[in-house]
């Protein structure tokens, strides 16, 4: 899979549906080619990063350098930021070696992409070196066989004698000829990951964070496409960052023709102190590339993700059907209470009871007991372990929400360790949601942590874990870093973060974990690797649901998004949607139910039933099978989606407001196997190519706020 050829010094980089080329000019490493395999291995010949009739001048300010550096005329973004004593920061970075190896190699400390089989991926090692300060980087890139992705990562590494400092150490540098529509996902709490493309432009463009997650505000992801390119026709790119903290990804059009992409930790808030003879790991990006539209490049980082880069026992497990009880009860519940609402669960038959904030310490609001990690007596005088078993009882498993990352100014965790919190020196603690968030780049509060959270989950059976972190940092700083180290304390917050989950999600392999961060405030790759869902917004409105979920889908799989009914009127929007809608749109995602079902009407529980036996019957096909995006709500008053496997196609089809008079609604299924025959809700047989040429006509009911789930099973 990957060749050095001596002649054209080309290395090619060549899986079933990618090709990657990068090409040795003098001792500088180019990047020339990425996207649909080259046949021929002689193409890589021809591919030449020169343009004959520019001077050299010119031509160091856009060749496709594959690790750009500062001080050497290239003026463009640099993927390395290397400062010297001298505060100098000019550097130069020659081949020196390379390695090919099979599989991919782990890194250490970080999330990654893996193989299971040494025949998945290769992955190519080149070292370059800068010869006045002796930093060396090794840039890894991993093609996988049978996914249309590359893995890139950086190792940097002081061979030298001198201190250097780091303070850009990008993880993936990647360019391309021509000019691209950028796609990205931006929003806030409550409206997570909006759909936004934009045109292109001679600037340099850049998606970041640096509020110590990946943030409600930009994702980690950014799509690049043809100026032609659709959900189903064209070519694109999709980059994302596997990092859960600040990060940039940029790019950069120059007055050439030409694109740079760069992905990596936010330069803006790091600095690495690299003393001689240490190393430092750049997490690691990914790029998939599609020929098929936006939904091939989606669909290549679903596969990606939900089969090598989520772990774990519940990789490949449908996920329960859960209930929640934050919109039922906020933090004002007990036993009782929470027993009503598990018997009218298990009488629907729901599978997992969820018990979210409020059972710890002594918190009846959102003011105390962070860190306190001790359930709270007056509500729950039996214990979480005779709740559980109360719970069990009646056939539901037992799940729990916990925010460990986080500290109380009221709390005797606080009162113990008042500068285990992130503080600046001499500066007040900014509380935000009233809290403060723990120091996780100390190993003290690391360990707190892991052993906290472990007594928890040892004290009942708890099948379930819903990880929530509610506020992002001011005062970055670590009473443990004052040797001139504080710009290192975000990325070692993320660091001691991984660690700890690592820790705990291997010591108790059975239990389901969803990441959570005020809704998806931290909805990544990085989380993705150890926790294999997220609760995808607390915006539970079905009509702000389509656009949550269907800006999610664009790069994650549906099996990492939580997705619930809840009550109405909506608790964010205030929102009347039928039951049904709020079903049919919650079954684009982890199923699951947010409100008192011991109060819902008997019509009301009626449908219940029915979703919950439908979702059963279906969510092999939902949380496994292949998603395909039809009609945008981003683009009108009519949104579709569409799910199939071996078994099945699922037409999902909504109307946010409906015309008097209304138009004919057909809907044109995609991608379905062309020699395939079904039976459709009402006994027809119909085949694929029907479905696909003809359409559908979803059946809706004529209101606002509607919707229809039509199940085509495979004959
Ligand atoms: C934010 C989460 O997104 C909610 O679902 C809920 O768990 C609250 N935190 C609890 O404080």
């Amino acid at each position: 899979m990957i060749t050095f050829d001596e002649a054209s010094r080309a290395f090619h980089l060549r899986g079933d549906q990618l090709s990657l080329v990068l090409k040795l000019r003098e001792n500088e490493l180019m990047m020339c080619y990425l996207g649909a395999p080259l046949n021929d291995p002689e193409a890589t010949h021809y591919l030449s990063d020169l343009r004959a009739f520019l001077s050299f001048d010119t031509l160091r300010t856009i060749l496709p350098y594959a690790c750009p550096t500062e001080g050497r005329g290239d003026y463009r973004p640099p993927m390395i930021r290397v400062k010297q004593p001298s505060g100098q920061r000019c550097t130069e970075l020659q081949y020196t070696s390379h390695r090919i190896e099979s599989g991919k190699p782990k890194l250490a400390g970080l999330p990654a992409t893996y193989t299971e089989s040494p025949d998945e991926a290769e992955t190519l090692t080149i070292t370059l070196r800068d010869p006045y300060t002796a930093l060396e980087v090794d840039l890894s890139y991993t093609i996988f066989k049978q996914h249309a992705a590359i893995a890139q990562s950086a190792l940097y590494r002081n061979a030298g004698q001198m201190p250097l400092v780091l303070d850009g150490a990008g993880s993936m540098c990647l360019s391309l000829p021509g000019q691209y529509d950028l796609l990205h996902l931006h929003g806030a709490w409550g409206r997570e990951r909006m759909v936004q493309r934009l045109a292109p432009a001679a600037l340099t463009r850049t998606v970041q964070s640096t509020r110590g997650a990946s943030g409600h505000e930009h994702n980690p992801f950014v799509a690049l496409l043809d100026p032609k390119t659709d959900e189903f026709s064209g070519e694109c790119y999709g980059v994302n960052l596997v990092y859960s903290g600040d990060f940039a990804i940029s790019v950069d059009e120059d007055g050439y023709n030409s694109t740079r992409i760069l992905a990596s930790i936010n330069p803006s808030s790091f600095e690495w102190q690299l003393a001689p003879g240490e190393t430092f790991q750049s997490p690691e990006a990914i790029c998939v590339h599609s020929t098929c539209g936006l939904n091939g490049m989606s669909q290549a980082l679903h596969r990606l993700y939900r089969t090598r880069l989520c772990r774990g026992t519940w990789r490949d497990k449908l996920r329960p059907i859960l209930i929640n009880n934050w919109e039922a009860t906020y933090h004002n519940f007990d036993h009782d209470k929470i027993m009503d609402i598990a018997h009218a669960a298990a009488d629907v038959g729901v599978e997992l009871f969820v018990l979210d904030d409020g059972w710890f310490g002594h918190r009846d609001s959102d003011n105390s007991s962070l860190g306190d990690w001790v359930v709270d007596r007056r509500k729950l005088p039996n214990g979480l372990d005779a709740l559980a078993k109360d719970i069990n009882a009646l056939g539901l498993q037992f799940g729990l929400w916990v925010e460990p990352e986080m500290i109380s100014p009221d709390s005797d965790l606080y009162r113990a360790h008042p500068d285990w919190c992130l503080h600046a020196e001499g500066r007040p603690k900014s509380e935000s949601r009233q809290q403060l968030i723990l120091d996780m780049s100390r190993a003290d509060v690391q360990d707190y942590v892991v052993e906290a959270i472990g007594s928890v989950l040892r004290s009942a059976p708890i099948s379930y874990i819903k990880w929530d972190m509610n506020r992002n940092y001011l005062e970055a700083g670590s009473a443990l870093l004052n040797d001139g180290r504080q710009g290192e304390v975000a990325h070692r917050y993320m660091l001691g973060l991984y660690r700890v989950m690592e820790q705990i999600t291997t010591s108790f392999p059975d239990v389901l974990f969803e990441s959570c961060s005020g809704g998806s405030g931290r909805f990544d790759p990085g989380m993705l690797h150890y926790m294999p869902q997220t609760w995808t917004s607390d915006d539970t409105d079905a009509i702000e649901r389509l656009y949550i979920q269907y800006g999610t889908s664009m790069a994650y799989p549906i099996s990492a998004m939580g997705a619930h009914v809840s009550a109405v009127p909506n608790h964010q929007v205030g929102r009347v949607t039928s039951m049904r809608m709020r079903g049919d749109v919650a079954i684009g995602g982890n199923f699951g139910y947010e409100l008192d079902l011991s109060k819902q009407s008997p019509e009301d529980i009626e449908e219940i039933r029915r979703q919950i036996e439908q979702v059963k019957a279906v969510r092999s096909t939902t949380q496994q099978g292949t998603f395909t995006r039809l009609l945008s709500p981003f683009e009108g008053d009519l949104c579709a989606w569409q799910f199939h496997d071996e078994h099945r196609a699922i037409l999902c089809s909504y109307i946010k407001m409906m015309q008097p008079n209304p138009r004919d609604v057909r809907v044109r299924m995609r991608n379905l196997p062309e020699d395939a025959t079904y039976r459709t809700p009402s006994g027809q047989i119909i085949s694929a190519r029907a479905l696909m040429q003809v359409g559908v006509r979803p059946q809706f009911e004529y209101h606002d706020f509607t919707s229809s789930v039509m199940i085509f099973d495979r004959i």
